[in-house]
């Protein structure tokens, strides 16, 4: 175990409790993702999801109550999130920012200064690995040139992401909900540049609401959040089997109460529901 993590980064979550505005969202979770791997975590709105993604990345207002989060075999909790992705975490956010006035060339460039440290890279240089990362994705020149985000559609700041993660290159990604909002095509497009990534080196946690992406990308395990905890890990063949039963129906076989509330409704309320 000591030697597999020496040679692997691997994400390791124990026990893991957080509260968001003094209400516990995390309710003890466990789940570890190692660099070459993808682990779904699928789970109705209002799950914890987003929660689970933000408190792994660091990101402020999400307190640790319990447990831990352990990444290369060093505890992060106390790492602000640039120092967590220097480390080799990314997050691809759920709903991307507008940057108004910073190009997504200019955007990427300083990404990658700030996560690689050491000597900058000059702009040359980043244009060579920018253009082949592009290249390999299908983004086209007009979209780099644009501000971050500013009046793309939901496919394109998806697209955006997944550049951002190619030309990053972190060891562990968590893709929130990458798949929400996108029309077939782009679904295709974005699943595609997601594929093309997943290797040796990358390991990644892919968060989705729908089973839809996982006919694009198969995923090693598949672990299903309900009210803040893991309710229910498998393997590739847990995806049909949700898509047939439901999330209810999954509740009610796993005699899972929904949780105070019933926060099915909570969070991403601007998605559909089955
Ligand atoms: N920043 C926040 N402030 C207040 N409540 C939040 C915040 N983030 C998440 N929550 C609450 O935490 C619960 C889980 O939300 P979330 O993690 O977004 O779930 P999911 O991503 O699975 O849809 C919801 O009840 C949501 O309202
Ligand atoms: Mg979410």
């Amino acid at each position: 175990m000591a030697e597999t993590l020496t040679r692997t980064a691997t994400l390791e979550i124990r026990g893991l409790r957080a509260e968001v505005e003094g209400k516990e969202i995390l309710k003890g979770i466990d789940l570890v993702v190692p660099q070459g791997e993808v682990h779904a975590i699928m789970g109705p709105n209002g799950s914890g999801k987003s929660t689970l993604a933000n408190v792994i990345m660091g990101r402020p207002s999400y307190r640790i109550t319990g447990g831990q989060v352990l990444f290369k075999g060093q505890d992060i909790s106390g790492l602000k999130p640039d120092q967590r992705a220097q480390l080799g975490l990314f997050l691809a956010f759920q709903y991307p920012t507008e940057i108004p006035g910073v190009s997504v060339v200019n955007f990427l460039r300083s990404a990658y200064n700030a996560v690689k440290g050491g000597e900058k890279i000059s702009a040359l240089a980043f244009r060579k690995r920018l253009k082949e990362k592009m290249a390999m994705l299908g983004v086209e020149d007009a979209m780099v040139a644009r501000y971050v985000n500013q009046g793309f559609s939901g496919g394109e700041k998806k697209k955006n992401e997944i550049l951002q993660l190619a030309v990053l290159e972190p060891e562990i990604a968590i893709l929130d909900e990458t798949d929400s909002g996108l029309d077939i095509d782009s679904l295709k497009a974005v699943a595609n540049g997601v594929q093309q990534l997943i290797g040796p080196n990358l390991g990644v946690l892919l968060i989705t609401h729908y089973q839809r992406i996982l006919n694009y990308i198969t995923p090693d395990r598949i672990h299903v959040m309900m009210d803040g905890s893991i309710v229910l890990s498998g393997g590739p063949e847990l995806a049909p089997e949700l898509e047939k039963k439901g999330y209810e129906g999954l509740r009610k076989e796993l005699g899972v109460q929904p949780g105070e509330g019933g926060t099915d409704n909570g969070g991403d309320s601007n998605h559909e529901r089955r």
